[in-house]
C-alpha cells in the first residue's frame, strides 16, 4: 500500500470547463498583476489561441506583451531572453499559454525574476527560497500536466540534459484548463500528448513514492486516457476532447504529488540528446518498461489492466498484468506512435550516454525495480531491437 506516513499537497487552484479561458483578465487583476507576460509559441498563436487571453486582459485593464522565443523541449537560453525582456519591461505576472514548453518555460522566467543567478542554479529538489512570479497556466494540449505539477522541465543545450526545477513555489498560483481549446489540436500532437499524459499515470501509480492518494487521481487517469485517446486523436469531439483535458490534469496531479520513473528517465536522455517530443519519447519506452516493473509489484500492473478497460475476472495477476501492457503497446499503434528504432537521429553508438543520463536522471530512484546504468544500456539496446 505504499508509504504509511505522507504528505499531500496541490499547489495550484484549478478552473476547468468551457470557455475558463475568458477569465484569465478577471483572475490575473485578482492576483495583483499590472504587466503581463503571456508566454507562448508561433503554432500556439498562430492557431488563435492566445487572442481571447489578449481581449480578456485588455477588458480587465490590464498591460501585456507576448514572449513567443518557446521551443519544444525548451532551452535555458530561451529562459534567459524571457528574464532579460521581462525585467526590462518591468513584468509581474506571467500567463503561460501552450503545451509543456511554455509553462516550463514561464515557470523557469518566474524563478529568475525572484530568484537571480541561473535556473541552473535552481534546478534540484526544492532549492527555491520564495515564491515565484505569480503564473497562471493554460494548457493547450492534454499531456504534461505542467498547469498543475511542481515541475519545470528544461534542456542545457551544451550539456544535451534535461534539468528540473522541483518546488511547490515553481507552480503555477492558478490552471485554467478549457478543453474547448484541444478541438483543432493536429492528430499527432494529441497523440504524443496523449501517451506523454498516460506514462504520467502509469509510472504515478507504479513509482517507489506513490501513495494511496496519488493511486487514485492515477487510476482515474488511466481510465478517462485510455477511454477517449482513439476517438480524440482520430476524430475529436468536445466531449472525447473534455475526457482527455481532464485525464492529464489527473494524471499531472498525481505525478505531480508522488514522481516518474524509469520511462521519463529514457525520454529526458533522448529528448536532451535527438530533440524527439517529449511524448513520442515516452510512447516508446511505455510498454517495455511496464513489462521490465511488473516484478515489482503484479497486482499494481493487474489494477492498471483493469483501469484501461480490460476483464480481467479469468485472469490470474501475471495475465491481466501482461494483457495490460498489451492494450498499451495497441494504443500506441493506433494513435501511430513510431517504433524507438524510426525516430530521428537515433544512433546505437549514443546508447551508453543515454544509459548515463538516465541513471542519473532525478527520477530514477523511484523506479519500482531499481536500474542500474549498465541495465538502462541494456534496455536501450533491447528496445531499439523489438
Ligand atoms: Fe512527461
Amino acid at each position: 500500500m505504499g508509504l504509511s506516513t505522507y504528505s499531500f499537497k496541490l499547489p495550484t487552484r484549478v478552473e476547468f470547463g468551457s470557455g475558463v479561458i475568458n477569465k484569465v483578465g478577471q483572475e490575473a487583476k485578482a492576483l495583483g498583476a499590472t504587466k503581463v507576460m503571456i508566454i507562448s509559441d508561433k503554432g500556439v498563436i498562430n492557431a488563435g489561441l492566445v487572442k481571447p487571453v489578449e481581449e480578456s486582459l485588455t477588458a480587465a485593464g490590464i498591460d501585456y506583451m507576448i514572449f513567443d522565443h518557446v521551443v519544444a523541449n525548451p532551452r535555458i537560453t530561451s529562459c534567459n531572453e524571457g528574464a532579460e525582456i521581462a525585467k526590462a519591461e518591468k513584468v509581474n505576472f506571467l500567463v503561460a499559454v501552450g503545451g509543456g514548453s511554455p509553462m516550463d518555460t514561464a515557470k523557469a522566467i518566474g524563478t529568475l525574476l525572484t530568484h537571480g543567478k541561473t535556473v541552473q542554479d535552481w534546478c534540484g529538489d526544492h532549492l527555491l527560497e520564495r515564491e515565484i512570479t505569480p503564473l497562471i497556466a493554460i494548457p493547450t494540449t492534454a499531456g504534461t500536466g505542467s498547469e498543475v505539477t511542481p515541475f519545470a522541465v528544461v534542456t542545457d543545450t551544451e550539456a544535451h540534459k534535461k534539468l528540473n526545477i522541483f518546488d511547490d513555489r515553481a507552480a503555477a498560483k492558478v490552471a485554467l484548463i478549457d478543453p474547448g481549446v484541444l478541438m483543432n489540436l493536429p492528430s499527432h500532437v494529441m497523440a504524443s500528448t496523449g501517451v506523454d499524459a498516460l506514462t504520467h499515470a502509469v509510472e504515478s501509480y507504479t513509482c517507489t513514492v506513490a501513495t494511496p492518494h496519488t493511486d487514485a487521481y492515477a487510476l482515474y487517469a488511466i481510465e478517462l486516457i485510455s477511454k477517449n485517446i482513439r476517438d480524440a486523436v482520430h476524430t475529436p469531439t468536445l466531449e472525447n476532447c473534455t475526457g482527455m483535458m481532464l485525464g492529464s490534469t489527473i494524471a499531472g496531479i498525481a505525478f505531480g504529488c508522488a514522481d516518474c520513473a524509469a520511462i521519463h528517465c529514457m525520454a529526458e536522455a533522448i529528448g536532451g540528446r535527438y530533440d524527439t517530443p517529449h511524448g513520442v519519447s515516452c510512447a516508446v519506452f511505455l510498454p517495455s518498461i511496464s513489462r521490465y516493473n511488473v516484478p515489482s509489484d503484479t497486482e499494481k500492473y493487474a489494477n492498471i489492466a483493469k483501469a484501461l478497460g480490460i476483464n480481467t475476472f479469468d485472469m490470474t495477476l501475471a495475465e491481466a498484468a501482461e494483457a495490460g501492457i498489451k492494450e498499451l503497446e495497441n494504443i500506441c499503434v493506433d494513435v501511430g506512435i513510431p517504433k524507438f528504432r524510426d525516430l530521428k537521429g537515433v544512433n546505437v553508438d549514443d546508447f551508453p550516454a543515454l544509459a548515463k543520463a538516465s541513471s542519473e536522471n532525478v527520477s530514477n530512484g523511484s523506479n519500482p525495480r531499481p536500474i542500474s546504468e549498465e541495465e538502462y544500456l541494456r534496455l536501450f539496446h533491447q528496445i531499439y531491437n523489438e
